[in-house]
């Protein structure tokens, strides 16, 4: 083994399969293959559909990823692959198929926790993360606001979403609004003409968990409003309810985010997920991260989102500190814990 070890990773735990190669902390390639568009008409990822196109799209995005690294199979050190939490059926087919290009070339195998793969994407851009620090993860499955002692060893969950992910909630205010699917993008895209203070829309808070978000709430005052608004024959103003939407989500997430670090005394912020792209969401990041003293670490909105690299960031922090491989028969685990 070179002494930086080469590892790869995969992600199929989501609609997104991911194969991303990683020499140290250095990006070598990340090849994605998405199946968003075949679950679009449906307005929500559906898994059968996308344990399929994973099925179909495994091997085309090895080749790419290799390629791209210009490496065979033969060149790399370990591999790892996100074994939870994410569709079950979907999770099934990136661990079967990392088993088998492990057993294949006799490397070890890594199962990983996807939302420490997350935070751990950043060492990629910005070096190896100040700890412990708080991650902020927002996407389409997951809104968590974690303590992260150690990202390839203890976290902990400081509080996460009770019923819909934001980015879940994203998707179904854009449905409302009659905008396509993934919603986040075109929301963020129709805000910028908009005023986030024209709709005071709620912030929800959940009881006794100061660091726990809920959004079926501010989900429903949206599409209530609308509703109004068409019932009384008047049109409805889409990019004043996009930004005043976006504006309470990213007020939540981002007042949480830093309450937090205070309570824990942590100087150091990281915000991951899909969501993450937010242009909203970044900028009150930033500005309320800068107020507090704190410094925020966010990827590009690339490594935001889900993919292998991500999860070949973590396997090489696992290979560098010599973290025992995992058993062979090691299954995916859809709800699968933090540490
Ligand atoms: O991390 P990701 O690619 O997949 C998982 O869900 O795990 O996140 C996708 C989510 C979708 O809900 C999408 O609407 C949201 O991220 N998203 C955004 C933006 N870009 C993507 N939400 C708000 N603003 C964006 N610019
Ligand atoms: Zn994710």
């Amino acid at each position: 083994m070179t002494a930086l070890p080469t590892v790869l990773g995969i992600e199929t735990s989501c609609d997104e399969t991911g194969v991303g190669i990683v020499r140290g902390s250095e990006l070598l390639a990340d090849a994605l293959a998405s199946s968003v568009d075949e679950h679009a008409r449906f307005g929500g990822v559906v898994p059968e559909v996308a344990s399929r196109a994973h099925l179909e799209a495994m091997v085309p995005t090895m080749h790419r990823a290799l390629d791209a690294a210009g490496l065979t199979l033969d060149d790399i050190d370990a591999i790892a692959v996100t074994a939870g939490p994410g569709l079950a059926g979907a999770l099934l087919v990136g661990v079967a198929a990392a088993k088998a290009y492990a057993v294949s070339v006799g490397k070890p195998l890594y199962g990983v926790n996807h939302l420490s793969a997350h935070v751990a994407v950043d060492r990629l851009v910005h070096g190896d993360l100040p700890q412990p620090c708080v991650a902020l993860l927002v996407s389409g499955g997951h809104s968590s606001l974690l303590l992260v002692q150690d990202v390839a060893g203890e976290l902990t969950s400081l509080g996460a979403t009770v019923d819909d992910a934001a980015g879940e909630a994203f998707d179904k205010v854009a449905r409302v609004l009659g905008l396509p699917f993934p919603g986040g993008p075109y929301i963020d895209k129709a805000a910028a003409e908009g005023d986030p203070s024209a709709i005071d829309f709620p912030r929800g808070v959940v009881r006794d968990a100061p660091y726990s978000f809920t959004f079926s709430g501010l989900k429903t005052a949206v599409a209530r409003w609308v509703e109004a608004r068409e019932r009384a024959g008047e049109p409805v103003p889409i990019a004043d309810v996009a930004a005043s939407f976006q504006e309470a989500v990213a007020d939540v997430l981002t007042a949480r985010a830093v309450a937090a670090c205070r309570e824990h005394g942590v100087g150091t912020l990281v915000v991951g997920g899909g969501v993450a792209a937010n242009s909203r969401l970044r900028a009150l990041a930033e500005q309320r991260c800068d107020a507090a003293g704190l410094t925020l670490r966010t990827p590009p909105p690339k490594l935001c989102t889900d993919n292998g690299a991500m999860v070949a960031a973590l396997g090489s922090l696992l290979v560098e500190r010599g973290a025992e491989p995992s058993a062979l028969d090691f299954a995916a685990d859809s709800s699968m814990a933090l540490t």
